[in-house]
């Protein structure tokens, strides 16, 4: 059966039953699915990534006037749910080896900010974090590790799944990542109280009576039973679309791999990518004037991540670190990295990226030559 042909399958199940939503077969076997794939014991699945990431800092009694520490180079909505609960986000820059969290600069901040209540680390487009640092430093300083793991299902870090190495981990199943439901996330865990904290909480903080009795704010974050359905038809396809996301990656490098300056995104020692995006750096070249370029042939790249410590809304909040962050984003680019482009496509995003950054360099040269009196 097709990758569609098994979504179809699933959500017509849920139509068959009736259960359409809420909740389900579906949404129980996508969890138990899910914790196989992961190697994870519990999964509760919920209406989206920034909702597992809301449920697991309250899962960890996060409260105003505590702080997280989260990764600055992320999208903001690893670090949104922390102000929803009055708490203050602190931000920790990147480091070169993997893009993500500094640990060096995590350590600063453990030791020197009060109230610290949890880390929020992102693995950035796939890229495991250096979490065996990351881990003993927060164990050592008894602060628990959720791991945004949205853009990463599929990575291994020595070995081990991205998402099951914190003391929670979150996925996201939102449209534009490696797999969707439509709309989605999943909260995994090892431990079964913060499980079951985050099922009663996404459920309304509905108490087990006949009525509906509540004694805890509650929030409408469980995953349709339509949608689940969705989730497990795309889970079939995981381990090819992780295969077709890294052949991605690599025909682009092979391709450009003569072009001194391009800096690949890192994949570590130790590490396995599921490279959701293909993204680089080009030293001395402006990202944005590359994506003009490429606009014009219709061929859609992105800059890297902008900073949360140089966003309008964050931009009070304090930032650890060298701000590597900031040169990511000055010069960083994300290639288009759908897994149903072809070949050709591929050769013909390269090959318009080599001449952007020809025509750049060119004009860079004349601007430098006119600078210096010459003609
Ligand atoms: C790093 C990161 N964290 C969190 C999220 C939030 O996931 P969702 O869109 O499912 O809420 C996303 C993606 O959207 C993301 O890329």
């Amino acid at each position: 059966m097709s990758d569609a042909g098994w979504e179809q399958y699933y959500v017509k199940k849920a139509f068959e039953k009736n259960w359409i939503a809420p909740l389900g077969e579906n949404v129980d076997l996508f969890e138990a699915e899910v914790t196989k794939i992961v190697g994870q014991k519990h999964a509760v699945a919920v209406s989206s990534g920034t909702a597992a990431i809301h449920l697991a800092l309250k899962a960890l009694n996060v409260q105003a006037g505590d702080v997280v520490l989260c990764s600055t180079l992320t999208f903001s909505a690893s670090a949104n749910p922390i102000c929803y609960e009055g708490a203050t986000p602190v931000f920790i820059d990147s480091e070169c080896e993997t893009w993500n969290m500094d640990p060096q600069a995590l350590e600063t901040a453990l030791k020197t900010q009060p109230n610290v209540k949890a880390v929020i680390v992102v693995h950035l487009y796939g890229i495991p974090a250096k979490m065996n640092e990351i881990m003993a430093l927060c164990r050592q300083y008894h602060v628990p590790v959720i791991e945004d793991a949205a853009e990463s299902l599929g990575s291994t870090y020595h070995g081990q799944q991205t998402g099951t190495i914190g003391d929670i981990g979150i996925y996201s199943f939102n449209g534009n990542k490696i797999i969707t439901t439509s709309g989605g996330g999943m909260l995994v865990t090892a431990n079964n109280q913060i499980a079951q904290r985050a099922k009663y909480l996404a459920t309304q903080a509905r108490e087990k009576t006949l009525h509906y009795e509540h004694r805890e704010i509650g929030y409408n974050y469980r995953l349709s039973n339509v949608c689940a359905g969705i989730g497990r038809g795309q889970l079939k396809v995981l381990s090819e679309r992780i295969a077709q996301k890294r052949a991605i990656f690599h025909q682009y490098r092979r391709l450009l791999s003569d072009i001194p300056q391009i800096q690949w995104m890192p994949e570590p020692k130790g590490s396995f990518c599921n490279f959701w995006l293909s993204c680089l750096t080009v030293e001395g070249i402006d990202p944005n004037q590359l994506i003009a370029t490429l606009a014009a042939d219709n061929i859609e790249s992105r800059p890297i991540w902008k900073p949360m410590h140089q966003q309008p809304v964050f931009n009070q909040q304090q930032v650890y670190g060298g701000r590597y962050s900031d040169y990511l984003f000055a010069n960083g680019l994300c290639l288009p990295s759908d897994t149903k482009m072809k070949m050709q496509d591929i050769e013909w995003v390269a090959l318009r990226l080599r001449q952007a950054i020809r025509q750049q360099k060119q004009q860079f040269s004349q601007v430098k030559r006119s600078a210096h009196g010459a003609s």
